[in-house]
């Protein structure tokens, strides 16, 4: 009998044939948002694989899964699986590093280019008969000549420094982990503390993932180091910036602009004050969400439940359990 992956995200009919493009060893797919607490029930039970974007995974659903052999996260960051409760019950978490990074890389560029030439408020006032030719020139910039400070510089961050470069701009980079002298000057960058980036960066993009550590790291003190004509771009987790002092950093214009993916609460409540600003790109968490990398990512995580099922161990683990649960 083959094997269950149960899918814990929204499906629509063309998602639906995708999986299933991917799904080479042919897993029986179940797709928990279309059941019923009944069915909820038996599929956790039932399921030898789970497969999750964004759902919360919890201990409990873990322990209700008997026969539950890894967690797959389409996706970097697995802070929505309780990856401590996996461990206790011997379960891998998985990611697929490096799948997505294009996504989000080009996700922050637009974000960039698009408030650099006020692509948003443009267009609306275009389509409504306005002709603002001449009103946004002193306000619109070019990337070339800028520097772009990057927080976390991992797979995302690298691939965002590469095309950011690419415009002409200085990149500078915080990150947990300093690269050593000869990748600094192989890449073209440049390491500084965070306050220092802060202080240098006409443009700060965040690509670290939400830690107990990052949760709030970027608040008022931190906003109020950037440049008044500064952006900041948040393509990794909404907690990870404060927003209401990002609002207020905003009101009191001490930064220019910001461009938001990722949200403190998703999906964001409309009366969230950082949508009422012209100056706010806002998108609802899609850095991620291009077909090509829904197709990449979704080609890793089922070689992984392959190369399982084939006696293999499972790659990509984050919580330290290396073997597979029989
Ligand atoms: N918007 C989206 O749709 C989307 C999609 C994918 C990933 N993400 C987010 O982007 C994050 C980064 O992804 P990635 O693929 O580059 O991951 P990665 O693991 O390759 O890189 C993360 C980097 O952050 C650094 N880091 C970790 N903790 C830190 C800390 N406390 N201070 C400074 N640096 C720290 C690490 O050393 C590493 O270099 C993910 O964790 C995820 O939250 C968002």
């Amino acid at each position: 009998m083959a094997s269950k992956v149960l899918y814990f995200d929204s499906v629509y009919p063309e998602f639906k044939e995708m999986l299933q493009m991917q799904n080479s060893q042919d897993f029986e797919l179940l797709y928990w948002t279309e059941m019923n607490e009944l069915e909820k029930a038996d599929a956790l039970a039932e399921s030898e694989y789970f497969l999750v974007a964004t759902t919360k995974i919890t201990g409990d659903m873990m322990k209700k899964a008997a026969h539950l052999r890894m967690v797959q996260k389409t996706g970097i960051g697995y802070d929505n699986i309780d990856i401590k409760a996996a461990a206790e019950l011997n379960i891998p978490v998985c990611n697929t590093p490096g799948g997505n990074s294009t996504g989000v890389a080009e996700l922050t560029i637009a974000f960039i280019l698009n408030l650099y030439r006020k692509l948003n408020v443009l267009d609306r006032a275009t389509k409504n008969g306005e002709w603002h030719m001449w009103d946004y020139r002193l306000q619109s910039f070019e990337l070339k000549g800028k520097t772009h400070g990057l927080i976390g510089f991992g797979n995302i961050g690298k691939a965002t420094a590469r095309l950011s470069q690419a415009f002409g701009t200085k990149i500078i980079y915080y990150d947990k982990f300093r690269l050593q002298e000869k990748d600094e000057k192989a890449l073209n960058v440049t390491y500084m503390e965070m306050d220092d980036l802060l202080k240098n960066s006409d443009i700060v993009s965040i690509h670290i993932p939400l830690l107990p550590e990052t949760e709030g790291l970027i608040g008022e003190r931190e906003l109020a180091l950037m440049k008044n004509n500064a952006i900041l771009i948040n393509v990794s987790r909404g907690k990870i910036v404060n927003e209401e002092a990002l609002a207020k950093a905003l009101e009191n214009k001490t930064i220019s602009g910001a461009g938001i993916d990722t949200w403190a609460n998703e999906p964001v409540d409309k009366n969230n004050p950082l949508l009422k600003f012209d100056n706010v790109i806002a998108t609802p968490h899609v850095g991620a969400g291009t077909k090509d990398t829904l197709a990449n990512i979704l080609d890793m995580c089922f070689r992984n439940f392959s190369a399982v099922e084939n006696g293999q161990d499972p790659k990509y683990v984050v919580n330290g359990i290396t073997k597979a649960r029989k």
